[in-house]
């Protein structure tokens, strides 16, 4: 029999790249990946949801796959993830040609929902939501290939309803994976060579607090920090009202922890954060911030932050850039508000103008492009250890990795080195707005 091939497109945060691969995972018995809807018997949107015009987007980019259908009359199209929750029935009626829609707690029921299509019973739609939905373990084979790094869910869903935010509605009830399966299934991947991990979740300090029996976040990291083989470990993403001195304490405690944290304040303005139901305060971020900072000087900072919320001043907006001044993050992401289905600041008014919003992300770009480029330049002259990911993209003569801190780095070795995988030492030569340029000096391990 031909073999059959599958193409899937992945749009959204982090934990949608995770969910992307547990479904190759999950029909890789059937289905190779490939590089092109043409070539594909199986195409897969997996979708989010989080800002401005998300489901227009979906509907124009699955709308394009129409005519390969009317080639191909087996082809089965799915679209999952945040946009196939929140739209539900509504996508196969708009558009006739999908043949599968599955919401982020379902995707799990791929490999049955294809066997209902390919016996002629669908279209497909499974959105129903569970508050004690508990993701299975599915561990991908090795696929030989995999880069250095991986990410692993840690927990799913989110309770905490921020008011401009639509995740806790597509993605349910905030649950915590058993810890397990967390370690059998970072222990296979580093079985296959993988060396760094980002845990992931919406919200993992608050990982375990909701089952009994659960080590904390910060117990969970020094479990998984005992994986022999295992040489860095990330997290994402830490809301500030739940960051505890417990995994402050563990950034400079734990050798493979990397000194990084993105800590999404989102506003500089305690009124605004008020209004978005952050939990915190301007004064209480900093705080802590100050606390992490006499924990562990080295820690590099990165951020969220939204423009524009519903009644933000010009004034509330001066806030946001006098804490970026007072922090220095060394990166940011920044966003223009937007109304988002189901979120409770859609219904509020004051509402600031496009024009406005535009003109804030702007200052906000100018500022942050200052700042990053000022702490990437104190690296000059610094030995940084790098994980090497392998040869740059654009300049494949340098090889391309991170520091601890998480800063890009593109180095030259001599001739014949191969160093992927490797952990290295560069020394920074020069620096610039978006990555750090450097010497190889030494390898510490690997590859
Ligand atoms: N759970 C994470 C982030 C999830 S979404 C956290 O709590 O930080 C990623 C980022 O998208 C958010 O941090 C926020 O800055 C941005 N975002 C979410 N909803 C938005 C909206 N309606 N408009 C603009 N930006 C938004
Ligand atoms: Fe959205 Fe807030 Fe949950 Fe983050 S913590 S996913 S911003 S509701
Ligand atoms: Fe987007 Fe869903 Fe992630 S809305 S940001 S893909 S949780």
């Amino acid at each position: 029999m031909r073999q059959r091939k599958v193409f899937i497109k992945t749009f959204g945060c982090q934990m949608n790249e995770y969910d992307s691969e547990r479904m190759l995972a999950l029909v890789g018995e059937k289905y190779k990946p490939c590089e092109t809807p043409e070539e594909a018997d199986l195409i897969l949107v997996n979708t989010c949801s989080v800002r401005a015009k998300a489901e227009a987007k979906v509907y124009s980019f699955v709308g394009r796959f129409k005519h390969l259908k009317k080639k191909k009359s087996d082809l089965v199209i799915g679209v999952t993830g945040c946009v196939a929750q929140q739209e539900g029935e509504r996508i196969v009626k708009r558009l006739p040609h999908v043949d599968l829609v599955l919401g982020p707690q379902n995707i799990y029921r791929l490999p049955e929902a294809l066997e209902k299509i390919l016996q002629g019973q669908g279209p497909v739609v499974l959105t129903e939501m569970r508050k004690d939905f508990k993701p299975p373990l599915v561990l991908a084979g090795p696929d030989g290939s995999r880069p250095v790094k991986a990410q692993v869910t840690i927990m799913q869903g989110c309770d905490n309803f921020c008011s401009y935010c639509v995740v806790p509605y597509v993605r349910g009830r905030e649950v915590s994976r058993p810890p397990e399966d967390i370690l059998r299934e970072i222990e296979c991947l580093v079985s296959q060579g993988v060396r760094e991990v980002t845990l992931l979740g919406q919200n993992v300090n608050s990982y375990g607090k909701k089952e009994r029996g659960y080590p904390t976040f910060a117990e969970l990291i020094r479990l998984i920090a005992e994986i022999p083989e295992l040489w860095r470990i990330r997290f994402t993403t830490s809301h500030p009202k739940d960051l505890e001195e417990d995994l402050m304490r563990a950034f400079s405690e734990v050798e493979k922890l990397c000194e990084h944290l993105h800590l999404p304040v989102q506003s500089g303005s305690s009124r605004i954060l008020k209004l978005m139901n952050r939990g915190y305060t301007r004064e209480e971020y900093l705080e802590k911030v100050k606390k992490l900072r006499e924990i562990c000087p080295e820690i590099a900072l990165t951020t969220d932050i939204i423009v524009g919320f519903p009644g933000e001043t010009e004034e509330d907006f001066k806030a946001t850039l006098s804490l970026l001044e007072e922090v220095r993050f060394d990166e940011i992401f920044s966003f223009k508000y937007s109304d988002r289905p189901y979120a409770r600041a859609r219904e509020f008014s004051d509402k600031v103008p496009e024009e406005v919003k535009a003109e804030r992300l702007t200052r906000v770009h100018e500022l942050q492009a200052r700042i990053t480029e000022e702490i990437n330049r104190s690296y000059i002259g610094q030995k940084v250890e790098v994980l090497v990911e392998g040869p740059s993209e654009t300049r494949p003569e340098l090889f391309t990795g991170r520091t601890r801190s998480n800063h890009v780095v593109n180095f030259l070795a001599p001739e014949g080195l191969d160093l992927k995988g490797a952990l290295v030492y560069v020394l920074i030569k020069d620096a610039g707005k978006h990555s750090l340029r450097g010497e190889y000096l030494d390898t510490i391990k690997g590859p």
